[in-house]
């Protein structure tokens, strides 16, 4: 089995936050989300942050587009040089595709169903087949597409795994470590779908990405640290 690896959300609001979490997580932490929050405050600077830090970049997006805007999208992150880029499968496979088929690419990581959906958040957004199916199908929808990963809760990856053969890399969000006790409210991960970095790396994911447990720590580093160990331990 190969080892699950952490990836630290740098959902921060500026460059000067984000630059003191990388300077913390430096040396043990590789992998760095930069997802939306940061990237509408700070744009590409943020990305060749982290590369000056030696990190890779997540670059969570989640592009949701007609195929020709997802593609150049695509390709502009290509040039930035990142090491991996989201888009919602549930954009329909031809925009993946188009992505895939290109020649210099990050990985593409499709997500399924968003960490934060309930059942009923899921129906009112008009799908009807449930969490389970929906991720299913998406996945499946991946794994036809020349995706290189899928984005799901590590509830659903024992589910889908059989599904998408060893083609496919797990990524999933919805952690929490069980020192920091159930979600709590306020939280907006669904607790039904969170799971610890121990149950996720059991489960088989490639990738856990952790926000708010490390971000919102008090000692950032050992945060991370402890959320390693754990892993070390798959
Ligand atoms: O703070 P928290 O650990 O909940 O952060 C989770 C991170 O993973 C956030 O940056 C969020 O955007 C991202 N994410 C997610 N659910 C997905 C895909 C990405 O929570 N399906």
């Amino acid at each position: 089995m190969s080892k699950t690896e952490l990836i630290a959300a740098l959902d921060t609001d500026s460059l000067k936050a984000s630059q003191a979490l990388l300077e913390k997580l430096k040396g043990s932490v590789k992998y760095f989300k930069v997802g939306s929050v940061l990237f509408t405050a700070e744009g590409p600077a943020a990305v060749d942050l982290v590369h000056k830090h030696g990190g890779k970049v997540f670059l969570d997006l989640k592009f949701h587009d007609i195929p020709n805007t997802v593609k150049h999208a695509v390709i502009n992150a290509a040039k930035m040089g990142v090491y991996s880029v989201s888009l919602h499968l549930s954009g329909g496979g031809e925009a993946l595709r188009a992505c895939a088929e290109l020649e210099r690419r990050p990985k593409l990581w499709g997500i399924t169903v968003l960490t934060s959906f309930s059942e009923y958040n899921l129906f009112r957004a008009g799908f009807r087949g449930g969490i389970d199916k929906t991720v299913k199908l998406l996945a499946a929808q991946a794994a036809e597409n020349g995706a290189d990963g899928v984005v799901c809760s590590p509830g659903e990856l024992i589910r889908i795994q059989g599904l998408c053969g060893h083609k496919l890399k797990f990524i999933t969000p919805g952690i929490r470590p069980a020192a920091c006790g159930a979600v709590s409210a306020g939280d907006d991960q669904n607790p039904k779908r969170s799971r610890t970095p121990r149950e996720a790396a059991a489960a088989g994911a490639d990738f856990i990405v952790v926000g708010r447990p490390i971000t919102a720590a008090t000692d950032p580093a050992a945060a991370a640290a402890a959320m390693l160990a754990e892993l070390a331990t798959r």
